[in-house]
């Protein structure tokens, strides 16, 4: 392929990837749904490259794949064998942070946690944060406007971003890292290419916004017996305890199955509902807290961690390693209103079962934020393929006008059924923008949209 030999002779012959020298990592993403290497994969070391390495696959035709910790849950970063994948792993590194403006430059390829550290070794507090923070990218996250566990504070990852660096389809380098927190100077366009899923544009670099670090975080584990009382317990903890830093609710069934396999035990009696909430006020208000959520009826139990290693262990049940063992597990990312996530729970469960009576379906999320994650694991029928658990989650939630994706994104998984959570006008603008973005569709093709 002549491509390959251009973008040696460009970028030097260690830039291009072919065969085993790919290693399997970029066939899929977490999702595992991928089975495919890409064509070839290219590792750029610079914005430069980035535009070099664009400008002659857009000159050829030849779709690319930005990759980066392959962390995805929704098969957005899987190649179908097409495409050239452009990694971002050598574009990586802290350029600066300024504690004056409390901001920080990042490359598109540094691990979200070092990013993190990098934060707090100035004192500062980088708020986006995620189970996989050791392997993600930085780059990755704002491709997908990553979610994770602190959004009922500070947004999600589009909310920590000031500027943005990003590379066109065609090699045009976009430079918008803006540093200020006031900049209504024109369309604000860094926001095509948060959570456009590198179908818009290949982010290089980043200015991050940070915040003053939260305090000392006490985790607490609460148990309540309804779904009512667990928003009653949100709102409450909310109002008596000022910012509260996590609200993770855990249903029955994926709470038992998680502490069960782990060995854990943190109540004498099993309950319909385990809550984590996380709280930066002082111990004395915490105490107070839970004894009249208690006294209200709002818990029926409650646990306030005593130690860091304690934390860790219910935060073990919250990010549930034993149930990703389950066959053909497939975990889902819906938002809808809070009000009603308990009641399409139930919906779900029951047509779930109803078609497979021993399937094993769970429910778990952020919930303050309108999320909840659905694990469901069921040997298909014959005849039958994942599209029919998704056919049942997706049709159930219809009625609530909720969103087939809070915060994973579409990627392939999700595409046959944005229509469910976008209308026909939304879905025409956005084919128009990727149109005048990307004549050639040569960015990520076949995802999102
Ligand atoms: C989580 C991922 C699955 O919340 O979004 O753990
Ligand atoms: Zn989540």
């Amino acid at each position: 392929m002549s491509l390959l030999e251009d973008l040696r002779a460009a970028l030097g012959p260690a830039a291009v990837l072919e065969g085993q020298e790919m290693g399997s990592k970029p066939a899929s993403d977490m999702s595992y749904t991928g089975n495919t290497p890409p064509r070839a994969v290219i590792r750029p070391r610079s914005t430069a490259e980035v535009a070099t390495t664009l400008s002659l696959c857009n000159a050829a035709g030849v779709p690319v794949i930005a990759q980066g910790g392959m962390t995805g849950l929704a098969g957005g970063a899987n190649p179908s064998g097409q495409e050239i994948a452009i990694s971002l792993d050598l574009l990586r590194g802290i350029e600066e942070v300024d504690t004056a403006s409390a901001t920080m430059v990042v490359k598109a390829g540094t691990p979200l946690e070092e990013c993190q550290q990098a934060a707090a070794a100035h004192g500062l507090f980088l708020a986006l944060d995620l189970g996989s923070r050791g392997s993600c990218h930085i780059g990755g996250n704002l491709s997908t406007n990553a979610g994770g566990i602190r959004v009922i504070r500070y947004g999600m990852a589009r909310e920590q971003v000031l500027g943005l660096e990003a590379v066109l389809a065609d090699g045009t380098v976009l430079s918008s890292m803006n540093r200020m927190l006031k900049n209504n100077a024109g369309y604000d366009l860094k926001h095509l290419f948060i959570g456009s899923e590198g179908t818009l544009g290949l982010i290089t670099r980043a200015v991050l916004r940070l915040h003053p670090p939260p305090g000392e975080i006490t985790t607490m584990l609460c148990a309540s017996a309804t779904y009512e009382e667990v928003v009653a317990l949100l709102r409450r903890a909310q109002s008596d305890l000022g910012n509260i830093v996590a609200f993770e609710a855990m249903w029955r069934d994926y709470f038992s199955f998680n502490a069960d396999a782990l060995k854990l035990r943190f109540f004498a009696a099993e309950h319909p509902f385990c809550v984590i909430v996380e709280s930066t006020a002082s111990r004395e208000a915490i105490e107070t807290f839970l004894a009249a959520c208690l006294d209200d009826g709002l818990i029926a139990d409650a646990l306030v961690a005593t130690s860091h290693a304690q934390a860790r262990q219910i935060w073990s049940v919250r990010e549930g390693h034993p149930i990703e063992a389950l066959p053909n597990l497939l975990n889902f990312d819906v938002s809808l209103p809070i009000g009603q996530i308990g009641h399409y729970a139930e919906a779900c469960t029951a047509a779930l079962l109803k078609r497979w009576p021993k399937a094993h379906v769970s429910f778990y999320g952020h919930v303050g934020d309108s999320n909840v994650h659905i694990c469901v694991s069921t040997l298909y029928g014959p005849g039958e393929d994942m599209h029919s658990v998704d056919d049942i989650v997706y049709g159930v939630l219809a009625p609530y006008h909720g969103s087939i994706s809070a915060e994973h994104g579409i990627g392939t998984l999700k595409r046959p059924y944005l229509h469910l959570s976008r209308s026909a006008e939304e879905l025409a603008l956005m084919r128009r923008v990727k149109s005048a973005l990307d004549p050639k569709g040569i960015l990520n093709p076949g995802k999102v949209i």
